[in-house]
């Protein structure tokens, strides 16, 4: 038998809530099968914050590491929470995963399936990838402020863009296109206003699209871009770009394919070096936590691509197609977060 170590964050807020059904849907469909998921839990988030005053310690990091995947739920207090401003659990915990575990692909699909309602009037065939880069820009902490709480205070946040750290991700961007039938790459940025990472990006782009003659490269500005998500999201097929545009490219195209309940993730470590993390898009949602009002499809989406990830592609696709099978049905009726983590894992049953 096959056995897959998982490590299991399920965090604050409503990421316990659907990291339950998560792992009910992969137990559901490695059932009966020679593949052994041994899962070992991380308490780690605000809440444990609040308890222990930890956010992230080297001793579980290096837990953690000994994994061959890590399940994410979603991490983060109710914010503006004064209690936890020191703690700083985006940085301390999130970032510090995607950063030590070398994450530098950010991969987030958007599909519009069928039957999901989405608020544009004609959005047509929305399926695209956004690959983000996971470990540079803004996000590297290369900053600072002098003079703080003054009037004359400067605040500096540096974004950080690398030739190995742009030309990795590009490179992964171009094989993500090359393996899907459209085979289109777009590259978003800010080139006008941001000459020098923008000439970095373009010219990284321009040297690798030379190994993949067969894929067909454009670019648009980051503000253009999020025009055409709404006007036409269907001219995309696999978007590369920065961290911080692809954070909120990501939100931008899930609102346009059935929303953030829907939208999953992979920060992945293509290498193998250090496990992979599969996460859904959102946050711990303190305004619905403990009410079973969030939606697990995100959480159960990202366990197909974390299979996927593993090379377990056939069991990838039969969750795909069991949560496609279940928004298909969906009549518009309110159904509790546990309702429908039940009734995807009930139809991978079935299909055994
Ligand atoms: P959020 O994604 O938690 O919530 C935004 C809105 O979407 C809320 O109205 C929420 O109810 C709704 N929503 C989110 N997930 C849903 C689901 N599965 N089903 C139905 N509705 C859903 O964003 P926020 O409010 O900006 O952040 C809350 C906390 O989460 C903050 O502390 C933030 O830093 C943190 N956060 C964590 C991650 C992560 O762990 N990966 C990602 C984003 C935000
Ligand atoms: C996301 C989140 C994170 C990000 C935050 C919580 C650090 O918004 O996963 O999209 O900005 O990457
Ligand atoms: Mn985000």
């Amino acid at each position: 038998s096959r056995v897959i170590t998982l490590a299991v964050i399920p965090g604050d807020g409503i990421g316990p809530e659907v990291v339950s059904e998560a792992v009910k849907v992969l137990e559901a469909v490695t059932a009966g099968s020679d593949i052994v998921v041994d899962s070992h839990y991380f308490s780690l988030g605000a809440a444990r914050f609040l308890d222990t005053g930890d956010v992230l310690s080297d001793v579980d990091l290096e837990a953690i590491k000994q994994h061959d995947a890590i399940l994410l739920g979603a991490v983060g207090g109710t914010p503006g929470d004064p209690r936890l401003a020191d703690a700083n659990i985006e940085r301390g915990l999130l970032l510090k995963l995607r950063f030590s575990l070398d994450h530098y692909v950010n991969l987030r699909p958007s599909v519009l399936y069928r039957g999901v309602p989405s608020p544009l009037a004609e959005p047509g065939d929305v399926d695209f990838v956004v690959v983000r880069e996971g470990t540079e820009g803004p996000y590297v902490g290369n900053g600072g402020t002098i003079r703080q709480g003054t009037q004359n205070e400067v605040a500096n946040e540096v974004s950080v863009n690398t030739a190995y750290g742009v030309e990795r991700v590009v490179r992964y961007a171009f094989a993500t296109a090359s393996a899907r039938p459209r085979k289109k790459l777009t590259l978003v940025h800010k080139t006008n206003v941001l000459v020098f990472a923008g000439s970095l990006w373009q010219r990284i782009v321009n040297e690798v699209a030379i190994e993949f003659p067969d894929v067909a490269v454009d670019y648009l500005h980051v503000d253009a871009a999020t025009i055409f998500l709404v006007t036409n999201p269907a001219r995309f097929d696999v978007i590369v770009t920065d961290n911080l545009f692809g954070d909120i490219l990501t939100d931008l195209a899930a609102a346009i394919s059935g929303g953030i309940g829907l939208a999953a993730s992979g920060n992945i470590n293509p290498d193998g070096r250090f496990p992979s993390m599969f996460e859904p898009v959102h946050g711990s949602a303190p305004d619905i936590a403990g009410k079973q009002l969030a939606d697990p499809t995100a959480a159960i989406l990202s366990v197909a691509l974390l299979l996927d990830h593993l090379g377990l592609a056939e069991q990838a696709a039969r969750v795909n197609a069991a949560v496609i099978a279940d928004i298909a049905a969906r009549t518009g009726e309110a159904r509790g977060t546990a309702e429908i983590g039940d009734a995807i894992a009930r139809s991978l049953s079935r299909n055994d």
